[in-house]
């Protein structure tokens, strides 16, 4: 059992923090205009990324009491705890080793006396002898043919990894291969992403953690006897399983079930219970990753979480970027009454990050109650939210440039895009990356009453035309959006979660908020079905709302 946490609102710093928070005034055009290091003291590279945190409202005042509550609450001896593999996940009573999952080969991690680093690489390899067969084309459906497209079937982690990932990297993937994710038990999303495809060039991968999750069977038997049926049609005569051999693969921890559902287990790739859901994008829950762009890629994606991971556990937290931004946070949320965190992806490819990163973040520290089982004091997890740049400039950036509320938001960029395009002779990236700079200069630095007057507003008008300022942002840019810089994106923010999470006192490596919908669903189930005693046994709101249903079926 693992210690009881630190309660964060008893330590020093936390009142040292309350105090600096009530008469906080934050002033980012006299920071920067007094302050000539401000920048280059907040701006840290870690790995490949160049992270500039100067527009945050902080002073060193600030910055130095959340450091310090870093050290009361223990996040030393906690980010050791993690990378050593003691069970910090107290409530399912598991170690937390995303971390090995990236350890270079030849590294060792002994957990219950076993060598994880190595069963990580034994598992590796057989990914990607998998994902060079399916490549090169040596990998063939039940009529002989290559296959051409690869269909992920997974939910929650077992689908965002992989299909933000597999986008991310898309001009980095195979030319002849195509990859589409089906996720949702809603069955629109197996007819339109199965839509258009041969059952001959079609390989699946099953990607389920528990194999036990409704949404993925349901959508594997569909696919299976879409699959069957579609072969049948042309002729194809072999038996059902030597047909599921050859389109049917499997990642789980539970093996058992995968040979129960009808996989062959020499096509199943495992991997275990200390890598939860969302942090399994670098076990084999990647495989349909490394089949897009390749074992060398993969590795260099590996390579890069590995490289986050190192700067995360060796640099001091003044200098540590995860923790650094793990502890704004905190400021946000808990002083300055943050209540959700924009991440701004200026790069296209991004474009599923931040849907990525609700489960990351949310999944892990929408909790209520700390490890030992005691109530929170204070507000836990913000609302993680966001959308590529420009786009998001044209819907909701009013709000944060001008509303009540805070809005802490993360913007990121890179320096060389993946297609490089030119209108007449303006390159449009340049046009791109234009506003990303403009929107942070905006939002931290405003404009004042005084220059809209200035530039000739009538006075009735000019208040709806000030920009405060003073609206926080991080920076991050790196060269290119390379497996390994996708890699150490991934890597930081598990890491500032991580942060957070200590600082709550909380689990953030259970989820036992899903739990009672999963359930509730079964129960529900009969009565949507028409058993009129399971609809008797509903509340009335919920029995009308089923009764509608059934009413207007067709
Ligand atoms: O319901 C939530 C959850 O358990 C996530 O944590 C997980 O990523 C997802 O469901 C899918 O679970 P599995 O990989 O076991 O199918």
């Amino acid at each position: 059992m693992s210690e009881a946490p630190i309660d964060a609102t008893s330590t020093d710093a936390w009142a040292e923090l309350t105090t600096l928070a009530a008469g906080f005034d934050p002033d980012l055009r006299g920071w920067f205009a007094q302050d000539s290091t401000r920048v280059a003291r907040l701006t840290h590279d870690a790995a490949d990324l160049r992270v500039d945190l100067s527009k945050n409202l902080v002073t060193d005042e600030v910055l130095a009491a959340l450091i310090r509550l870093a050290d009361q609450v223990g996040l030393h001896g906690r980010r050791t705890a993690m990378f050593a593999g003691d069970r910090i996940n107290v409530t399912e009573n598991r170690s937390v080793l995303h971390t090995a999952l990236r350890q270079p080969a030849g590294a060792r991690l002994e957990v219950d006396g076993q060598d994880v680093v190595a069963g990580v690489h034994d598992v590796l390899h057989r990914v990607y002898a998998f994902a060079d067969q399916v490549r090169s084309g040596s990998w063939t459906g039940a009529t002989g043919l290559r296959i051409h497209t690869v269909v992920n079937i997974g939910i929650g982690g077992s689908d965002l990894g992989p299909a933000m990932a597999v986008e991310a990297l898309g001009p980095y993937a195979h030319d002849d291969l195509e990859f589409r994710f089906i996720s949702n038990i809603d069955p629109t999303d197996c007819a339109q992403k199965l839509a258009g495809l041969d059952p001959a060039t079609t390989l699946f991968i099953v990607a389920s953690k528990t194999f036990g999750t409704l949404e993925t069977l349901t959508n594997a038997r569909l696919c299976r006897a879409w699959l069957l049926a579609g072969l049948r049609a042309v002729g194809v005569r072999a038996a059902d399983p030597e047909i599921v051999a050859q389109h049917f693969v499997a990642v789980s921890t539970a093996l058992d079930k995968v040979a129960d559902f009808g996989i062959d287990p020499a096509n199943a790739f495992g991997f275990w219970d200390w890598v939860g859901g969302r942090y399994s994008v670098d076990s084999a829950i990647g495989t349909a990753l490394a089949v897009a762009i390749g074992p060398q890629r993969f590795a260099e994606f590996l390579a890069g979480m590995h490289a986050m991971d190192e700067h995360f556990r060796t640099q001091e937290i003044a200098a540590n970027v995860p923790a650094l931004m793990g502890l704004l946070n905190i400021w946000y949320v808990n002083f300055l009454d943050a209540h959700t965190h924009a991440v701004l992806p200026y790069a296209q490819l991004l474009s599923r990050f931040p849907a990525y990163l609700q489960q990351l973040t949310m999944e892990s520290n929408g909790k209520s109650v700390r490890w030992d089982g005691s109530a929170v004091k204070t507000q836990t997890g913000e609302v993680f939210w966001g959308e590529p740049g420009t786009n998001g400039q044209h819907a909701f950036y009013q709000l944060i440039h001008q509303g009540t509320r805070l809005v802490p938001a993360d913007f990121i960029a890179v320096a060389n895009p993946a297609y490089p395009l030119v209108d007449g002779d303006v390159d449009v990236h340049e046009l791109f990356l234009a506003n990303f700079f403009a929107q942070t200069k905006a939002l931290a630095f405003g404009k004042t009453a005084d220059e809209v007057r200035a530039e000739g507003t009538p006075e009735g008008i000019v208040s709806a035309r000030v920009f405060s300022g003073n609206r926080p942002t991080t920076s991050i840019l790196a060269a290119e959006l390379s497996p390994a810089v996708l890699g150490q994106l991934i890597a930081l923010y598990e890491h500032i979660t991580f942060t957070q999470g200590v600082v709550w006192g909380i689990d953030s490596f259970d989820q036992w908020g899903v739990e009672l919908g999963k359930q509730l669903a079964q129960q529900v189930g009969p009565a949507v079905a028409g058993d009129a005693a399971a609809a008797r046994e509903q509340d009335e709101s919920t029995r009308m709302m089923i009764e509608y249903y059934r009413a207007n079926r067709r």
